[in-house]
């Protein structure tokens, strides 16, 4: 078990990996009123944690590291701690018909429930994020075990969602007290990659029309967070439909939160869609960086994970062969696996987005390789939100 965990460990990429792979700045936390060290997890809110688990194993690649449950003593629900590299999801479903989970589930469907920020003060950040007027869910305190003591806090964002904030500098527990180690039976293929990827990139929020840009202004004044070089204030409009997005992050970039909200259009938007479906404001897409899309595209492929196609078009249009110059690969082995490609003045990123993954045509999943490029594929929007109302068309809610 405990080789187990150091191989984990040692699969984590290495600070000049990590720069590369989901695009760092410099960045001095002296003056930073709310320094954020980085994702702690991402939780999920599911219906079945015991198979959505096997399918961030089986089909993500991912490694199972720890659990919750009746057999730890959790009378409410069932919790897997998944990893990837740096990235950890924690997938939770209720067994209980009382718990708040169910509730959640109930209304929301699968989706994040949870986007926990490690910070190396968390007294120190929810003090700040409650004098600018952010709503604490909890005040600090300690979780103990026999493995040390987390101190965690949680702050109300968007919607539903919440950020824990979480220091687990004094712990050496497989994820938070409650939890045990735990792996998965799971034997992977013969020839598949190792890992998947490596890192969570960027978590993307949807809201309400006309609430962009007071999330925004909540993450300036609640996290000190800044706009992104892609602030794209303007319309990102097909001939149908619109949306406004902007782009927040922390000091040095680990963390970015894309923000999108309607706008109207002769249909509705994607974000209309999500808005209904979720009921209310959530996580669209998480995305995630990875060093290899190609290899991760066709394991991914070869589980049964679905991607938005990426009509011919896109790929022949001489416009886009220009704008994009040189890439590590020929744009026919691109076009084979529907991955798109963007170019800035800092290099160029390949990205591709599966279809919602659980029932309801909400969240959905982006790998992300970067190369050089801090953006998050500005020239893409236009092709990709067609694909995405092809996709609407075929549910009737377009
Ligand atoms: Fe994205």
């Amino acid at each position: 078990m405990t080789r187990m965990l150091d191989d984990q460990r040692a699969a984590e990429p290495d600070p000049r990996e990590l720069r590369q792979l989901v695009g760092l700045v410099d960045h001095d936390p002296a003056g930073d009123p709310f320094p954020v060290l980085g994702w702690d997890a991402l939780v999920w809110v599911v219906g079945n944690a015991t198979q959505a688990a096997h399918f961030f194993v089986s089909a993500l690649g991912m490694d199972l590291v720890a659990y919750s449950g009746p057999e730890t003593g959790n009378r409410d629900h069932l919790g897997y701690v998944l990893r990837s590299g740096a990235a950890r999801f924690v997938v939770t479903g209720a067994y209980d018909p009382a718990s708040p989970l169910a509730d959640r589930h109930r209304r929301h469907g699968d989706g994040i429930a949870d986007i926990a920020l490690a910070v190396p003060d968390v007294d120190r950040c929810t003090a700040h994020a409650a004098a600018a007027g952010a709503t604490v869910l909890e005040p600090p305190h300690d979780l103990t075990d026999s493995h040390g003591t987390v101190r965690v806090a949680a702050l109300a964002t968007y919607g539903d969602t919440r950020h824990t904030l979480v220091d687990r500098s004094r712990y050496a527990g497989p994820y938070l007290p409650g939890f045990v180690a735990r792996t998965s039976t799971h034997v992977r293929r013969p020839g598949a990659p190792r890992r998947l990827f490596q890192a969570v990139d960027h978590v993307v929020g949807n809201v309400e029309l006309g609430a962009m840009d007071e999330w925004v202004s909540f993450y300036h004044r609640v996290m000190g967070f800044t706009d992104l070089a892609e602030f794209v204030g303007a319309d990102i409009a097909t001939e149908y439909s619109a949306l406004m997005s902007k782009v927040v992050a922390s000091g040095d970039h680990r963390v970015k939160f894309p923000l999108n909200e309607p706008a109207p259009g002769r249909k509705r938007s994607q974000i209309d869609e999500y808005l209904d479906y979720h009921r209310g404001p959530g996580v669209q897409h998480v995305a995630l960086a990875t060093g290899d899309i190609l290899a991760a595209v066709d394991a991914l492929r070869d589980e049964g994970v679905e991607f938005l196609p990426t009509p011919a078009s896109y790929y022949e249009d001489p416009e886009l062969r220009a704008r994009i110059g040189a890439v590590r690969t020929p744009v026919e082995e691109l076009q084979a696996r529907g991955i798109l490609v963007d170019r800035d003045e800092d290099g160029y990123l390949l990205q591709i987005f599966t279809r919602p993954i659980g029932d309801r045509p909400t969240v959905f999943l982006e790998l992300i390789e970067r190369h050089g490029s801090l953006g998050f594929g500005k020239g893409n929007f236009k092709a990709l939100f067609q694909a995405i109302e092809r996709e609407q068309a075929r549910r009737g809610n377009f």
